[in-house]
């Protein structure tokens, strides 16, 4: 069983993901990961981010794997908390835009999907263009305010969620006008909102949805 969650920054999407994947006994497929790896090889080997064949080239060249608890592997070895860094921060988007690295890690996603018996995908276009038959999709949402205070008390810095929430609000912006994979609702993902709810509730909630899913096609 494939099931994909999108939606904006700050609703809640990786800690609920790897939530419900382990509730399952799934893979937690993290495609933000698979692209931090990609630009963080080409931080290595000194490639330019803005050449879409430097990127191509290095996403090719490097194995990427998942280890039991979800966390990324490149050529075998753990990529945090390098993948994490400020550094791979600054040039990711640029990388991931690249039409060919896309088409690289994309089909990587599905076939390590396509190995696992279950699979939770989190991640932009996880929903409409990786994964465009999952048996689920959600959507989980949030409104800017509450992803601000979130973000503020995950950086403890309560006095700027004002600032953060603007920068949302610009962020989302962006997000749903860009060209590549801009942050669309799949037609057919169930939108979840969890203002005012713990991740724990929010599992639940997408637990139920799992069990009445399998109960109505028992053979999935
Ligand atoms: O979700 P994240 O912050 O780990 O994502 C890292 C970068 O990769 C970010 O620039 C968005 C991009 N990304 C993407 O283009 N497609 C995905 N499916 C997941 C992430």
């Amino acid at each position: 069983m494939i099931i994909a969650i999108d939606g904006p920054a700050g609703a809640g999407k990786s800690t609920v993901s790897r939530g419900l994947a382990k509730a399952l006994g799934f893979l937690f497929l993290d495609t933000g990961a698979m692209y931090r790896a990609v630009a963080l090889k080409v931080l290595e080997s000194g490639a330019d981010p803005e050449s879409e064949t430097q990127c191509r080239e290095t996403a090719e060249r490097h194995r990427l794997s998942f280890d039991p608890a979800g966390k990324i592997l490149i050529d075998g070895t753990p990529g945090e908390p390098d993948v994490r860094s400020e550094r791979v921060e600054k040039i990711v988007s640029a990388v991931s835009a690249h039409p060919r690295v896309r088409a690289v890690i994309v089909a990587r996603q599905q076939a390590i999907a396509s190995a696992a018996h279950g699979v939770v995908a989190e991640g932009r276009d996880t929903t409409t263009v990786v994964f465009p038959r999952a048996e689920l999709k959600f959507f989980l949402n949030a409104s800017a305010a509450e992803r601000a205070r979130r973000k503020a008390h995950q950086v403890g810095a309560p006095e700027r969620q004002r600032a953060i929430e603007s920068d949302l609000l610009r962020r989302d912006t962006i997000d749903s006008t860009r060209a590549h994979s801009p942050l669309v609702k799949a037609p057919d993902a169930l939108v979840i909102e969890t203002d005012g709810k713990s991740p724990e509730q929010v599992i639940a909630e997408l637990l139920a949805h799992v069990h009445a899913r399998r109960a109505a096609a028992p053979r999935e």
